[in-house]
């Protein structure tokens, strides 16, 4: 996402900040700290700004999108907080090996073009005892879910029904299963993961 459809993408799910800060708030006690924590993808950065309140991390947000990483650099700095946001693709990360005590990855794991390197690159840039977590849309969800999600984001009109449009006919075509994610791990240095399943998505723990 560049351009205009990056500034459509941070101005709607400002609207959701509550997934935000409540993630924020669920992951906290996973992290040390002072911890080193990474976000792989993080988009607008509204994840790595709400974890930053919450304690004394240093945060680094690695994605793809140029534009993306202009929007949370000065996102970042509007509320007053150091947070080193750099441009780079999840399966070629420009960091040493064990270097974070925690990475992240939410809503875009889907989107990879490469999976199972993105999972293997956590593995190399966390420290021993590090965990990461991936937080994302699984195909198998019901329709009925997938409309519980949307209405819960207090959207308008007009922003549901194009998030509607998005979910049937682009995300949950990307989205994998808990098996297929459970087989990319296998493939990877982390070998097995726990899997809680979550309304319309599932996370997936990962421990070095
Ligand atoms: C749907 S957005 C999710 C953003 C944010 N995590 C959130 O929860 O709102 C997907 C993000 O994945 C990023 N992305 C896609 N492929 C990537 C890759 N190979 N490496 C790093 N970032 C990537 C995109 O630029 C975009 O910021």
């Amino acid at each position: 996402m560049e351009g205009l459809i990056a500034s459509w993408y941070a101005k709607t799910t400002l609207k959701d900040l509550k997934r935000h800060k409540l993630m924020a708030k669920q992951l906290v006690e996973k992290i040390p700290g002072n911890g080193k924590v990474l976000e792989i993808a993080p988009g607008p950065g509204y994840f790595c700004i709400e974890l930053a309140r919450l304690g004394n991390y240093q945060i680094t947000g690695l994605d793809i999108s140029k534009s993306f990483v202009e929007i949370a650099r000065r996102n970042a700095a509007e509320a007053g907080l150091k947070i080193d946001f750099r441009e780079g693709n999840a399966s070629a990360m420009p960091f040493k090996d064990n270097t974070f005590d925690f990475t992240f990855c939410q809503a875009a794991f889907k989107n990879f073009s490469e999976p199972v390197k993105a999972i293997a690159e956590m593995y190399r840039v966390l420290r021993p005892g590090g965990i990461s977590v991936i937080s994302d849309l699984r195909r198998d969800a019901s329709a009925g879910e997938i409309e519980r999600e949307i209405e819960g984001m207090g959207l308008g009109r007009l922003n549901e029904f194009m998030v509607r449009w998005t979910f049937r006919n682009m995300l949950l075509k990307n989205a994998y299963s808990v098996d297929e994610m459970r087989s990319m791990v296998a493939q990877t240095p982390f070998g097995q993961c726990r899997i809680n399943v979550d309304g319309v998505g599932f996370q997936v723990l990962l421990e070095k």
